[in-house]
């Protein structure tokens, strides 16, 4: 497919740039700034990448790089949300300004793009009822009011898929290519997260499920390079069974 990769400078970007041309996708970097892109990049794997350089929450540009790139898909890794409930990030600025720009490139083009967002383990369910995560342990919350936007579109204007990973850590310092790898492929579930450790102590009243919350939530710690190549991998697929859910990822190998 031909991605536009919208913050292709960041941790994740910076692996998803390798990830996608290494599947053989074709990325068309969004960056807010070219030079510091080729900083971060070798040298081939730089020039195997076409730069459009603009702000992430520019609608009106975003939606002028997909179709003038002619591209049919989207990656957002734009933006990083606030930690504490009490903090605001540009992470839903940008949020809806890249929605908004893929649905109007995708209305313009009579077909909607696929595209991935990143959200945060605490917008998947707490398995067995229909409350979040973050409810229990609230922390990121400006993922929940992205989870709305998406669940607002008009049915068939966007075919999203919104990845939520708890934390992610580099498996290599430097970006190469093709990407090396010691981890295996990433275990994922829709709305919940996988192989969800259960436990009495959720019984416990008022606070049980927030205890059980916080000891899963290390066990789905995963690397920048998993979720990159889950992404990627996704990508190949025309019909992906990630459409239009949240999605929980594990590494099961751990
Ligand atoms: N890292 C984790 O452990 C983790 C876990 C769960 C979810 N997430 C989510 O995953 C996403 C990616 O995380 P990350 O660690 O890769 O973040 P990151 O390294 O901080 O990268 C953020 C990217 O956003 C770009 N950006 C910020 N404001 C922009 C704007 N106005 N216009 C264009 N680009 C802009 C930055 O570009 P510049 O280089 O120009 O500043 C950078 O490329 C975030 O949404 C985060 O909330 C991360």
């Amino acid at each position: 497919m031909k991605v536009l990769l919208v913050g292709a400078t960041g941790n994740l970007g910076l692996r998803l740039v390798t990830a996608l041309l290494t599947r053989g996708h074709t990325v068309v970097a969004y960056v807010r700034s070219s030079s510091k892109l080729e900083s971060l990049l070798p040298a081939n794997v730089y020039s195997a990448v076409t730069v459009v350089e603009g702000d992430a929450t520019d609608t009106a540009l975003i939606s002028r790089a997909i179709l003038k790139n002619d591209c049919d898909a989207v990656v957002n890794t734009a933006g990083v949300a606030a930690m504490a409930p009490w903090k605001r990030s540009n992470l839903p600025e940008i949020f809806s300004a890249v929605l908004e720009g893929v649905k109007q490139a995708g209305l313009e083009r009579g077909e909607p793009l696929r595209v991935w967002f990143l959200g945060g383990l605490g917008v998947l369910h707490f398995p067995g009822t229909q409350t979040m995560l973050s409810n229990y342990v609230p922390i990121f919350l400006e993922h929940r009011q992205n989870i709305e936007r998406l669940r607002a579109l008009p049915p068939g204007s966007v075919n999203w898929s919104l990845l939520c990973p708890s934390t992610m850590i580099p498996e290599n310092l430097g970006i190469s290519m093709p990407v090396t790898s010691t981890h295996g492929k990433l275990t994922a579930n829709a709305t919940t997260p996988p192989l969800w450790m259960d436990s009495w102590l959720k019984y416990i009243p008022f606070l049980g499920r927030t205890i059980l919350a916080a000891m899963n939530a290390p066990r789905y710690d995963t690397t920048l390079e998993q979720n990159a190549e889950f992404i990627a991998s996704d990508l190949e697929d025309q019909d992906s069974r990630w459409s239009g859910v949240t999605v929980g990822v594990i590494d099961a190998a751990k």
